[in-house]
């Protein structure tokens, strides 16, 4: 499992990957943060792209070409707002998760890349973001052959350093009760 993981300090929109995972808003209209640089590099034809599907719910994902980023597709993939936890947050954040893992093992994709979804304007909690983002591809992975591998990219190094020291942990636990990561 640990080869099919990887944790990057990065800008995602630079990652040569099967697709890139877009953290986006329910209108699917663009926005700052890992949208506006997903966009700026894509071109303007991915916002067309993007009206013609015309928003996507919380918690799912939707799918266009890369156009001129090097990944193939995008996963645009709307994550909740934090409003405390009270709101079905953690729910929605791994249904985001694992809707794109979804369509990664549909197109049998080789390699995805996800950034911190929610965890910028969307205010979610890093720790618990984390959390659920790990856990969700680890056990999607253990039981699926696509996508091969899965990249987190992370903005800081901060924020690599928590993903990195979250997965041991978890691999650490998981070889503890089995035969291994
Ligand atoms: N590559 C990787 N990660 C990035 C990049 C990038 N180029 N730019 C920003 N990030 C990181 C942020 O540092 C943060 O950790 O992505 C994480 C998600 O932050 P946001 O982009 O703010 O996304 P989110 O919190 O899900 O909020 C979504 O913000 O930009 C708008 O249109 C978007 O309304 C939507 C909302």
């Amino acid at each position: 499992m640990k080869d099919r993981i990887d944790i990057i300090q990065g800008d995602i929109t630079t990652l040569t990957v099967d697709a890139i995972v877009n953290a986006a808003n329910s209108g699917l209209l663009g926005g700052g943060g890992v949208d506006g640089a997903i966009h700026r590099a894509a071109g303007p034809e991915l916002l067309i792209a993007c009206r013609e599907i015309g928003g996507c719910p919380t918690g799912e994902v939707r799918v266009t070409p890369a156009f001129h980023l090097p990944a193939n597709y995008v996963f645009h993939g709307v994550g909740p707002i934090w409003q405390g936890g009270g709101a079905g947050e953690p729910g929605l954040l791994r249904a985001c998760y694992r809707n794109a893992l979804v369509e990664a093992s549909n197109r049998q994709l080789s390699s995805i890349a996800f950034p911190a979804i929610s965890c910028g304007v969307y205010g979610y909690p890093r720790h618990e973001a984390a959390d659920i983002a790990l856990s969700e591809v680890r056990q999607w992975l253990g039981g699926h052959e696509h996508p091969r591998k899965v990249v987190f990219v992370l903005f800081n190094q901060p924020m690599a350093d928590l993903y990195e020291q979250l997965l041991a942990s978890k691999c650490k636990k998981q070889t503890y009760f089995s035969d291994g990561c």
